[in-house]
């Protein structure tokens, strides 16, 4: 917002978190950020609080706070959305506006509305959702596919999206599409954009499974299937499924909230969708306990990326960490990098030998698995490594590396449902 020329205070309850961001220190690894922020930070435009207050002079107050699962539970924990907006309330001046970012479940804007028109009739409230991907924040933030607006009918609406429209200028003059709805449209675009997302990969894993059962090969398939644009190559690449802060969550908060409404069934695939996405975890130690011949007690196997996805340091609901976990949980040494995100994995997994690159994870190992498909691990020369592990062995849980490059280079290789 402050590259956008912008005045903004960013505030959170974690000082330390505000302090690192004053002082120009990214709190995650993000590719851009970096940059952004710091320039943000020399233009004079942008400064950071711990202070409700330092809000009070703002005209749009966007919140975007965290929803993560409730630990036993499928739902969403709104505590922080709620919090938040209390502590914003006192401070709201009239004619502004509270601009919704996090991702929540259907009826919470309506609520969270009613709120701000008891403690300033003349503010209100607009759900505005975030579609950016980590790996490309910088870049979906300034340049975002779509806008949607979730707005109060009437006039208050129309000053709203005045407002938005305002706030994004740029983007709506250069033409991005901008849908304005009202506030369970807006909600639901989110949720079910992920959980259309999730479904394509869980699709892709199950035609990979098919593919093992029958000798068929998966990469070919999404690449044909692919090919018909009302089907689209992305996201149909198969592997140890998706993992992260949001699709594994919104599935299954979006599956609570059908419940709530009365109209479970409707999503009753998504319990589908999830269970054959945790089953790919599974699947990855069954290949390796296969090809270290049955016994994964005493092995040692080398474990390339812990991410969720490439360039990120995150590791929420990561599969790669999920594998790495069962491995040892099946007593098997392992031996575990990642460009980015040892420390955070560290953090969760302490019990787990970390070593800074590939070379030396796949030194003496039983069997080597690509977890996370980094550009590094992809551009990996096999005749050069094939002399360092103690059996030349890929299990490529992303199906991330050209199968015959390897077997040339005397490597056994496994993929995901390629035959
Ligand atoms: C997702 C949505 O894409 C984004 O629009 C939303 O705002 C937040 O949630 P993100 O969590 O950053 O973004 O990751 P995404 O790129 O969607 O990948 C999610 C997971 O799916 C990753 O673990 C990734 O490895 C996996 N994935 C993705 C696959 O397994 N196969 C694919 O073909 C694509």
């Amino acid at each position: 917002m402050a590259s956008l020329g912008h005045e903004v205070v960013g505030i959170d309850v974690d000082e330390h978190r505000i302090a690192e961001l004053a002082a120009g220190r990214p709190p995650f690894f993000e590719p851009g950020f970096e940059e952004i922020l710091q320039a943000s930070l020399a233009s004079g435009l942008l400064r950071f609080s711990t202070d409700f207050a330092d809000a009070a002079d703002a005209r749009v107050h966007f919140l975007a706070v965290g929803t993560p699962q409730i630990a036993g539970s499928n739902a969403a924990d709104l505590r922080y959305v709620n919090s938040a907006t209390e502590a914003l309330l006192p401070h709201l001046a009239p004619g502004s506006l509270v601009a919704g970012k996090s991702t929540v479940p259907v009826g919470t804007a309506a609520r969270l509305d009613a709120m701000v028109t008891v403690a300033q009739p003349e503010a209100q409230l607009a759900w505005n959702p975030e579609f950016l991907r980590e790996g490309f924040a910088v870049a979906d933030t300034l340049t975002p596919d779509r806008f949607v607006y979730g707005v109060r009918s009437g006039d208050d609406g129309i000053t709203a999206t005045a407002m938005l429209d305002e706030v994004y200028a740029g983007a709506i003059e250069a033409g991005t599409p901008r849908l304005v709805t009202d506030f369970a449209t807006a909600e639901l675009v989110k949720v079910s954009a992920n959980a259309f997302l999730a479904t394509k990969i869980s699709f892709i894993n199950a035609m990979s499974e098919i593919a093992e059962a029958t000798g068929a090969d998966v990469t070919a398939l999404a690449d044909a299937i692919g090919h018909d644009t009302r089907i689209g190559r992305r996201f149909l690449n198969a592997g140890v499924g998706f993992g992260g802060g949001c699709l594994p969550k919104d599935i299954r908060a979006f599956q609570a909230r059908a419940d709530e409404l009365g109209v479970g069934e409707s999503l009753a695939f998504l319990a589908d969708v999830d269970a054959t996405n945790l089953r790919q975890r599974e699947r990855v130690v069954r290949l390796t306990t296969t090809a270290v011949g049955g016994d994964l007690t005493g092995a040692r196997i080398a474990i390339l990326g812990l991410a969720f996805k490439p360039d990120s340091d995150d590791v929420r609901d990561s599969p790669a960490l999920d594998v790495a976990r069962r491995l040892r949980a099946a007593g098997a040494t392992v031996v575990a990098t990642d460009p980015e995100a040892i420390e955070n994995s560290r953090r969760l997994n302490p019990d787990l030998e970390y070593v800074a690159d590939a070379r030396t994870a796949i030194t003496g190992s039983d069997a080597v698995i690509l977890l996370t498909e980094w550009s590094e691990y992809r551009q990996l020369d096999p005749v050069d490594l094939v002399g360092l592990p103690a059996a030349a062995v890929l299990i490529d849980g992303r199906n991330a590396v050209e199968p015959a490059t390897w077997r040339d280079a005397g490597w056994s290789y496994v993929g995901m449902g390629r035959s």
